[in-house]
């Protein structure tokens, strides 16, 4: 999978990328940034010292540390390091980060001993960037780390605010403030359909979480959508065949071109990985029947309160199947990891661990079903292995990545009613004996993998995107 073909190896051109600090946007960046070198780029990634990722896994790059450099500076000093208050810094970064990435930049452009600049990548929720970008007539391109639909129906916040949608229930959680998984309560509109996206469900625009507001997530969201449109190109972690219409829709309504390329096919993630990889289960693994254990994995942000995660643990056992369960220390609200499981519970059906290499988990002959929170990177990198799934999103795109795969493309079946144990057990041993869905995710699979053929949607994505870049 890593062994590209290096079209130029002259490396007389480089390019500037610049992740958000989180494992689910660090990934697909540095998937970017691997791609891109093999082409012929030279690579510098800018980071914050938040959230770095491992240099030595990545000796070929330049790393520069801007934004926090500071440890006393009081803005950043104090903010959580993990859960859901971490995400904050999105937030911050955005406000005040503007100075030192110009700084940063006119020190990249004016070097005369590196290989000149061709154009700064950064991620789409990095909306600051595109102003200091062109105060120094820098083109700037956006990796937008989550689906096309995603960013369409992010688009369309303030007409589905304009319909009452985001302040529809009162069991809401905004989405920095609390643990995000949505219980909603009984009300008929939920279960309406979208007027603008026949596809989605009232209460999927409600799960998101956002607010319409300048300051805050809302504002953040709202900014990413202007300075994305204003960019001079987008990158999108997926491929033509998945989201076809909404290419279409995209190319039609903004000028910058589109390049989706599935990173996941290009190279793993593994190298990027903020914690360290348990691989200990493997040898269990190796001894399983094909298409016989569960996956259950929720990324790297989302937290469950106690009664819930008992929830998930009876509807598990009780579903019979085998299970591989990654529960991130911290997972379990006010737990440090696994002390609310009661006794006895890790048998011979099951083994947990703190963090997994997940691409070559579901790449696995063994894995049948993957039980996710519907990250976009998570919901992807099963597409990528042919693995159907069971739903469970918290927040943001994670509801309607679930719908799509449920709804949509039919590889999977959506938890819609929150953490109840006989739905959990109905809905794993559905998906685990559905030989209808399983040929769906494969079809899928096949598709994708057409896609990377020379003269495939994918392929061509990368030489046009490498064509593009060159051209600056
Ligand atoms: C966040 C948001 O939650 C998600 O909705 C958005 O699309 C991207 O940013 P996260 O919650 O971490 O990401 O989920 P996801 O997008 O699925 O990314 C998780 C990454 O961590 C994946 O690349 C996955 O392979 C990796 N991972 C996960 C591991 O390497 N090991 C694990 O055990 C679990």
């Amino acid at each position: 999978m890593e062994n590209h073909t290096e079209t130029t190896v002259d490396r007389r051109r480089r390019v500037i990328l610049f992740p958000l600090p989180y494992q689910g946007h660090i990934n697909p960046m540095l998937q970017l940034a691997n791609l891109l070198y093999s082409k012929g780029f030279s690579i510098t990634i800018l980071h914050t010292n938040y959230n770095k990722p491992k240099t030595s896994n990545y000796p070929h790059f330049t790393f520069r540390f801007i934004l926090d450099n500071d440890p006393h500076d009081e803005r950043y000093s104090n903010l959580p390091l993990h859960g859901m208050g971490a995400l904050s810094r999105v937030i911050l970064f955005n406000q005040y980060g503007a100075d030192q990435l110009r700084h940063q930049l006119e020190q990249e452009l004016s070097a005369k001993d590196e290989p000149s600049v061709s154009c700064l990548i950064t991620d789409a929720l990095w909306h600051f960037t595109q102003s200091v970008a062109d105060s120094l007539s820098l083109p700037r391109l956006v990796l937008r780390t989550s689906s096309l639909f995603c960013f369409l129906i992010y688009a369309s916040i303030p007409l589905l605010d304009d319909r009452g949608y985001l302040s529809l229930s009162d069991n809401t959680t905004p989405f920095l403030d609390g643990l995000g998984y949505h219980d909603l309560s009984d009300n008929k509109r939920l279960e309406e359909q979208v007027e603008e996206f026949p596809m989605l469900k009232v209460k999927d625009i409600v799960k998101m979480g956002f607010k319409r507001e300048k300051d805050g997530v809302g504002g953040v969201v709202d900014n990413m959508v202007k300075q994305t449109k204003a960019s001079s190109g987008i990158i999108w972690n997926s491929f033509k065949e998945l989201e076809e219409s909404e290419l279409e829709t995209i190319r039609r309504d903004i000028p910058a071109p589109s390049f989706p390329i599935p990173f996941a096919k290009h190279f793993t993630a593994s190298s990027s990985s903020l914690l360290e990889h348990d691989r200990s289960f493997f040898p269990w693994l190796d001894q399983q029947p094909p298409k016989s254990v569960v996956y259950v994995s929720f990324g790297s942000v989302a937290q469950v309160e106690e009664k819930h995660f008992m929830e998930m643990v009876h509807g598990l056992v009780d579903s019979k199947q085998l299970f591989l369960w990654v529960v991130r220390p911290g997972f379990v609200s006010g737990s440090t990891w696994l002390e609310p499981l009661p006794d006895g519970f890790l048998s011979e059906k099951g083994r947990i661990v703190k963090w997994a290499p997940q691409q070559e988990v579901l790449g696995h002959e063994a894995i049948g079903a993957f039980w996710t929170h519907c990250g976009w990177n998570s919901t992807l990198e099963s597409v990528c292995e042919g693995v159907p799934m069971i739903c469970s999103p918290f927040w943001g795109d994670q509801p309607l990545d679930a719908r799509y795969v449920s709804d949509v493309w039919k590889v999977g079946v959506y938890l819609e009613n929150g953490w109840r144990r006989q739905e959990i057990t109905s809905a794993i041993r559905r998906v685990m004996t559905d030989e209808e869905m399983r040929e769906r995710a494969s079809v899928l699979k096949q598709k994708l993998d057409g896609s990377l053929m020379k003269g495939g949607s994918s392929y061509e994505s990368v030489e046009s995107l490498v064509a593009y870049v060159s051209s600056f």
